[in-house]
């Protein structure tokens, strides 16, 4: 054992770090270099077997080498990393030209948005939203409301009938019963959902929306329903609507009125969408009927009340300009994503 060995040792040590191609080969090669049970730590073994005058020179050799092969292998360790890290980041490179992958959000439906604009209005006069079974007892959906039996709606080419007692309901209108059973007055409710009847074309559709409202209190007028649907109206078509009521007939309201709003696309000028008559058709209102409201054990003396129903389909399509009712009910996205907001 001496220098040359040392020597030799710092050689072979130097030349495996250089030929290291990877992180994991080069440790190798630090432990069977300065290991342990290292090339070295057997070099510093068999110094004791050296003669004492030749130790120190010899210790001091083989420090030298030590510290001449930990530099080294750090300096290689740092490249490899480097390497490494490239080669990693080349691997992993993102093009951020290519095209990315759409994700579409979902929509609220024409029809949902137009319940939840008129829900909302009549939220700000007080109204509160109530609810009722949409198979419908025939008392609820015609006798409460003053529909006798020979109306022509209760005729089996209008109504859907479940059994001698039951139909789907032709109409939100039963809500009022309910909910003046339930509830003592004053109240202010509004009613939307689904309704049904025995009708399909461009404009119908055997089921439907519709949106009721229903007020009862003491001194009621007109004037105060009117009022009501104007202020509904302008909410949900965002403009200046005027309304018109024209007399009209329903057993359970008395007077009667159909309402009628300005034409929101042309401003009562006169377009396709109002016929050239600036005005357009929207729903059926009036005051309660006494009778109904007798039928309620509300005391017709005392409590008057207005009422009012419009299809929430029909005011879609006017709102939106769409030509054809079943457009609503076929999911085509390229439809529905034009809602989108
Ligand atoms: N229920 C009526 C229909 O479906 C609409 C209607 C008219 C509702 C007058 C009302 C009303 O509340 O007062 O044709």
């Amino acid at each position: 054992m001496d220098h040359s060995t040392l020597d030799q040792l710092l050689n072979e040590g130097l030349e495996a770090i250089t030929q290291s191609e990877s992180l994991k080969s080069l440790y190798d090669v630090k432990v069977k270099i300065i290991g342990k049970n290292g090339l070295l730590s057997e070099a510093m073994k068999a110094m004791g077997k050296l003669p004492k005058e030749e130790k120190p020179a010899f210790g001091k050799k083989a420090n030298e080498v030590k510290q001449a092969f930990e530099k080294a292998y750090e300096e290689r360790e740092e490249a490899l990393r480097q390497k490494e890290l490239h080669e990693r980041l080349s691997e992993e490179e993102i093009d951020v030209t290519l095209p990315g992958k759409t994700q579409f959000m979902g929509g609220r439906h024409p029809v949902g948005l137009v319940i939840q604009e008129s829900v909302a209005a009549l939220n700000r006069l007080g109204f509160s939203v109530q609810t009722g079974p949409q198979i419908e007892e025939d008392w609820y959906n015609f006798e409460a409301l003053n529909i006798p039996p020979d109306h022509p709606s209760r005729d089996m080419q209008d109504t859907f009938y479940v059994d001698d007692t039951h139909v789907l309901r032709t109409h939100t209108s039963p809500i009022q019963i309910r909910s003046m059973l339930k509830s003592k007055p004053p109240l202010r409710i509004m009613a939307p959902g689904s309704v049904f009847r025995c009708d399909s074309d461009v404009t119908h559709s055997p089921n439907f929306h519709q949106i009721e409202g229903l007020l009862v209190d003491r001194k009621v007028s007109m004037a105060h329903l009117k009022a009501t649907i104007s202020f509904v109206l302008k909410e949900l078509f965002r403009s200046k609507v005027e309304v018109r009521f024209r007399p009209s007939f329903f057993p359970f309201t008395e007077p009667s009125a159909e309402f009628d709003c300005s034409c929101p696309m042309c401003s009562g000028k006169g377009c396709r969408v109002c016929k050239q008559t600036g005005w357009i058709e929207i729903g059926g209102c009036g005051l309660v009927n006494p009778k109904v409201l007798e039928a309620c054990e509300i005391d017709s003396k005392e409590w008057q009340g207005f009422a009012f129903g419009f299809g929430i389909e029909r005011m879609a399509m006017i709102k939106y300009g769409i030509g054809d009712i079943r457009l609503f009910n076929e999911n085509d996205l390229r439809f529905l994503r034009q809602f989108q907001k």
